[in-house]
């Protein structure tokens, strides 16, 4: 059965309703985390609820619970497993349609999970590389904040499908900024290079461990400014995110990627985040 969480409450989703006054709804006036579960365990589950608690303090939502049981209990009600756990905090409703909003109103909560592969159990040669297209960044000014209000990634992602590519990245100013839900990275003569955290991308959690997993394996890398000729004249592409974990881009805007193949550095960029997970699954580690 599919059990979701909603405003405290454990429920079979068919029986769970929110408002038609919504704000989440009604103005998309809500944040949200997609967190994977392995084995019926969170993966980075402290860096995604940290970054929660900066969009929600960015978005003045005041909701604060104990997120991880709650995660956790939703996720073993569904029967644990790999799970892709879903949570939107939205700023509830006060009965009637207003732009202005009271700061005392109780926020709706609502999650959900659904079933997802382990990527990390697949063998190398079973990661699926993309193809992408660059689109112009339709966004507003704050993605740094993970607000549901995704209407331009996903028309920019539904213009990307429709031209056989697995994912947009966004260019904005002449700079690249990242994919519609995932961040961006460029390797040039085995140096990674990935656009600056600021208000222009999200910080990812994934983006996060590729930096300390680089740091810690003597890769470099570097925090930049990107261009459309620096990202066709790369050798490798790769894009990440919490559901795809690292994925090779081999062709963008129709030309190849280097050789059109999965290149070297990703692959063991991809060898470490198995490895990083193995080790965090035989509980040797903290996520
Ligand atoms: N999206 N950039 C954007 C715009 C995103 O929406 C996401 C994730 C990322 C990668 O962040 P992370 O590594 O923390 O997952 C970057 C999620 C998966 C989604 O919207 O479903």
């Amino acid at each position: 059965m599919n059990i979701v969480y909603l405003n405290g409450v454990f429920l079979p989703a068919q029986d769970a309703h929110i408002s038609v006054f919504d704000r989440g709804f009604l103005f998309g006036d809500s944040v949200y985390e997609v967190i994977p579960f392995y084995q019926g365990q969170g993966f980075q589950l402290t860096h995604h609820l940290q970054r929660l608690r900066h969009s929600l303090r960015a978005v003045r939502i005041h909701s604060e619970l104990d997120w991880a049981d709650i995660l956790q209990e939703l996720v073993e009600q569904n029967g644990g497993g790999n799970l892709s756990v879903y949570l939107q905090v939205s700023r509830g409703d006060v009965g009637e349609r207003s732009h202005s909003f009271d700061e005392a109103m109780a926020p709706t909560v609502f999650a959900c999970c659904q079933p997802i592969r382990d990527i990390y159990s697949l063998d190398i040669s079973e990661v699926e590389p993309i193809k992408a297209i660059v689109t112009a960044d339709m966004r507003g000014h704050r993605c740094d904040i993970k607000s549901t209000c995704l209407q331009p990634n996903i028309m920019e992602l539904q213009q990307a499908r429709a031209q056989g590519a697995g994912e947009a990245l966004q260019m904005r100013d002449g700079l690249l900024t990242e994919g519609t839900s995932s961040n961006l990275y460029v390797v040039r003569q085995n140096v990674i290079y990935t656009p600056k955290l600021g208000s222009e991308i999200l910080g990812g959690v994934t983006r996060q461990l590729v930096l300390e997993l680089a740091d810690e394996h003597g890769i470099q890398l570097q925090e930049t400014d990107l261009d459309y000729e620096q990202l066709l004249d790369a050798d490798e592409v790769w894009i990440s995110s919490s559901t795809r974990a690292v994925v090779p881009v081999v062709e963008v805007d129709g030309e190849l990627i280097g050789e059109g193949t999965p290149g070297p550095l990703w692959q063991q960029m991809y060898q470490l985040f198995v490895e990083y997970h193995q080790v965090l699954m035989t509980g040797r580690k903290d996520g």
